[in-house]
């Protein structure tokens, strides 16, 4: 039974985790959505101290449901993708407004919460409620593709990988079971050179009877774009706006952009720089200005508050590119 070989392995393997720690039910959700929202795009070793972190400045759901947006967002800096952040409180409200406080414990339900995908309703129900259900997050997609030498684009198909997925079979440890496999993921069974050696179910596994290692992705398109950003002067400060206009970093402060073409890219020797997030590779011309009035959602910050000032880590990186120009 490869359901006990990995609990074995994980019980004595497991990487101890802030918000694996034992604690009451309903900690435990509150650890759990905070958690999982944050390991939606973040691998966990850059979690922990944002985990820790905001645990201490914000520790429980009412809290959550409270926070100013200001210190919100100061909690989420550098883990990027602030949307989700944000979903994070209106779930936290929705969860206190309808569901007195605790968080529902069916599928349906949790899929109501904003930010709450089929993923994240999946891990809330195994790891909180101990349902029998297997999330299917990176590291467990990997690891069933390589168990089932998984490797045409049929083959890799999400459906198909939740049809595949019986093969983990079912214990009543569902919570453990979950991130067990997740473990397995991401201790033993990584992308390249995989732990074969100390791997509990080789014997199971068709990928090292077949000594073929390769994991097939699903093909991710990656979009060229363009922008200029200006950065206007004043004396010893620099114009940041608040962002309504690209869906990127929605309400955030960066420097006034715009959407240019590539031609228009190539044209003058600008700074350049290349940030990439999500799907975009975003190719970033930086020129200067020197203007005295601001715009009305604009607010000029002294160059040397910059860097420890809250705004997203794209805007750092674009004002690191340049400081030296300043
Ligand atoms: N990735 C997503 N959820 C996780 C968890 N609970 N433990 C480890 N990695 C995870």
């Amino acid at each position: 039974m490869i359901t006990k070989k990995i609990l074995y392995w994980y019980d004595n393997n497991k990487r101890s985790l802030p918000w694996r720690n034992k604690c009451s039910l309903k900690r435990k959700e509150y650890f759990t959505l905070v958690s999982e929202f944050m390991l939606q795009q973040t691998q966990v070793k850059t979690v922990i101290p944002y985990f820790n972190n905001f645990f201490k400045n914000i520790p429980n759901l009412n809290a959550l449901a409270r926070v100013g947006e200001a210190k919100l967002i100061k909690q989420w800096q550098g883990l990027g993708y602030y949307s989700r952040a944000k979903n994070l409180k209106k779930s936290a409200k929705m969860i206190i407004d309808s569901y007195s406080g605790r968080l529902p414990d069916n599928f349906e339900e949790l899929k109501k919460l904003p930010g709450v995908g089929d993923y994240t309703a999946s891990a809330i129900l195994a790891i909180v409620f101990n349902q029998k259900i297997i999330p299917l997050d990176g590291n467990i997609e990997r690891v069933l593709k390589r168990i089932l030498n998984l490797k045409t684009e049929e083959e890799v198909k999400k459906e198909n990988l939740h049809k595949q997925k019986k093969i983990f079979g079912k214990t009543s440890r569902s919570g453990d079971y979950a991130q067990a496999l997740m473990e397995i993921g991401a201790l033993l069974c990584k992308p390249k050179n995989p732990y074969c050696d100390k791997c509990p179910i080789t014997k199971n596994c068709l990928s090292f009877k077949r000594k073929d290692f390769e994991i097939k992705k699903k093909d991710k398109k990656i979009i060229d774009k363009f922008y200029l950003a200006t950065l206007y002067r004043n004396d010893d400060q620099l114009l940041l706006i608040k962002n309504d206009k690209f869906k990127f970093l929605k309400n955030l402060l960066i420097f006034p952009m715009t959407e240019i073409s590539q031609a228009d890219s190539l044209l003058k020797s600008r700074n350049k720089l290349n940030l990439k997030m999500s799907n975009m590779n975003m190719n970033i011309s930086v020129d200067f200005s020197n203007i005295k009035n601001k715009p009305k959602n604009g607010l000029w910050i002294k160059k040397t508050k910059l860097e420890n000032f809250t705004i997203p880590t794209f805007t750092k990186k674009i004002f690191a590119s340049v400081k030296h120009n300043l």
